[in-house]
């Protein structure tokens, strides 16, 4: 009975939230298997940034529960945001669920399951669905255990939660709560624990990190406490990468900018999601900054890291986008050279300050804009690919590749993506590596060997 999945939607942080529930889970003498065969537990971790990712994610539900009728010691549990969005409704549509648990309880999930198991055997009365979706002060401290394997070469660590901006198409305020701060020691703990355990590179997460603690900690020397953040996790010895994501450009002042000078270890590479290049549409979605403002904050950056990486988010089709707003996205896009970008087409989400505008624009318009935003990043990202054949990459060594036979994953500083021959020995380790042969999305290259 003590064999769990967990199957992850959406983001980083929830790849995090569910490798902390993973780690509880055997800490309390359970094992995480690889797949959904074996497993007498299933546990989805959801997403609700768009419609889409709840209807995957409710497909799947439905499956499990059809599959629970057959089986009925199968135990099948709903976790994160959905839950937390859905609530109890979710029960009226999948009454054979075990378990609905929110975003501010994943530390809960090893207790409540062992009493779901307690009842199956016949120790304690057959519970209805348990469900845990209350407000916990302190809950963005318990998301701090790691499961201790050699994935974890490159660690995730949530250093808060929730979010207070209110981007009108936004559902993550509801579903992640106020933003609340880890304190800053335990932090810089968590990762001397994981460098000790081998870890090279941590991606600092939070809805918003630069808005880190900003209530709970003062600003020192004007340097905000997520700049102080930073230098304490630069100076733990053994690490060799730091990244964050994602930041908001409100917020994003000198301090921040010139770490990519003064941090040796923090990344030349950003993601740092525009979401619109119209100023009307950004008023509309409440995104406090102007087009202008966000190309300087990247121009001054470029002007002190010309070989900086930068990623961004954008939404095509927001309630009101004419085709001059898209044009003013497709003009920044193109002028600011993103080397990746997540395009998502707008999804009204309940509950948001946008919803009542409901969803005018046709499909065929989204997908039309999102292909020709597509475009244009595939050209920039080969052509900055291209840029690197014959050059010698340091690139840390993450693991195999899927394919296998001695073919392994890393990737740059600037979190491109390589594929090299190795072996086994070098998981964790940096190396350089030639680079041979470019898509727009991967490097393949060999290791240069140092004689
Ligand atoms: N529709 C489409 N995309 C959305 N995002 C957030 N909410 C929505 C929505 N309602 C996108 C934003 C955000 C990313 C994580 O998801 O671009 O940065
Ligand atoms: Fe959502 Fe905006 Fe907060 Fe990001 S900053 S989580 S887009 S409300």
């Amino acid at each position: 009975m003590n064999r769990v999945f967990i199957k992850t939607y959406g983001c980083q942080m929830n790849e995090r939230d569910s490798e902390a529930v993973a780690a509880l889970l055997r800490d309390k003498g359970y094992s995480i298997v690889p797949e959904e065969v074996n497993a007498d537990v299933i546990l989805l971790n959801t997403c609700s940034v768009r419609e889409q990712a709840e209807q995957k994610a409710i497909g799947k539900a439905g499956h499990l529960s059809a599959r629970k009728r057959r089986n009925p010691n199968l135990i099948v549990g709903i976790m994160g945001c959905m839950a937390q969005n859905k609530g109890d409704t979710l029960v009226d549509k999948l009454p054979d669920l075990d378990l609905v648990i929110g975003t501010q309880k994943f530390h809960r999930v090893p207790d409540h399951l062992d009493n779901v198991i307690a009842s199956l055997n016949g120790l304690g009365p057959k519970p209805a669905t348990i469900i845990d979706i209350a407000e916990e002060k302190g809950s963005q401290n318990t998301i701090k255990s790691h499961v201790e394997d050699n994935a974890n070469v490159a660690a995730f660590v949530s250093i808060m939660q929730g979010c207070n901006m209110k981007c009108s198409y936004c559902i993550v305020p509801k579903t992640r709560g106020s933003e609340r701060a880890r304190p800053m020691n335990e932090i810089v703990d968590e990762i001397k624990a994981l460098v000790a355990k081998g870890t090279k590179e941590v991606t600092l997460l939070g809805q918003i990190v630069n808005q880190y603690a900003v209530r709970e900690f003062p600003f020192v020397d004007k340097k905000s406490p997520f700049v102080q953040l930073l230098e304490k996790v630069n100076a733990i010895e053994g690490l060799e990468r730091i990244r964050f994501t994602s930041p908001h450009p409100v917020g994003f002042r000198d301090d921040l900018i010139e770490c990519y000078t003064r941090l040796p270890k923090l990344c030349e590479y950003l993601h740092f999601p525009m979401q619109s290049g119209s100023n009307k549409i950004l008023k509309a979605m409440r995104r406090p900054y102007s087009i202008e403002r966000f190309k300087m904050i990247i121009d001054k950056i470029r002007a002190l890291r010309p070989d900086i990486y930068i990623s961004t988010d954008i939404i095509v089709g927001f309630p009101g986008e004419t085709e001059t707003d898209f044009e003013a996205t497709r003009t920044a896009f193109e002028a600011l050279k993103f080397d990746m970008a997540y395009v998502f087409k707008y999804s009204v989400r309940p509950g948001t300050t946008a919803e009542p505008e409901g969803d005018p624009i046709s499909k065929e318009t989204k997908e039309k804009r999102n292909q020709i935003l597509l475009d244009i990043l595939r050209h920039t990202s080969l052509e900055r690919n291209q840029s690197l054949i014959g050059t010698a990459q340091e690139v840390l060594i993450e693991g195999p590749a899927k394919r296998g036979n001695g073919i392994f994953v890393g990737r740059t500083r600037g979190y491109r993506k390589v594929i090299v021959p190795a072996s086994e020995r070098l998981v964790g380790q940096l190396v350089s590596v030639k680079i041979n042969e470019v898509t727009a999305s991967t490097l393949t290259g060999d290791l240069i060997i140092a004689d």
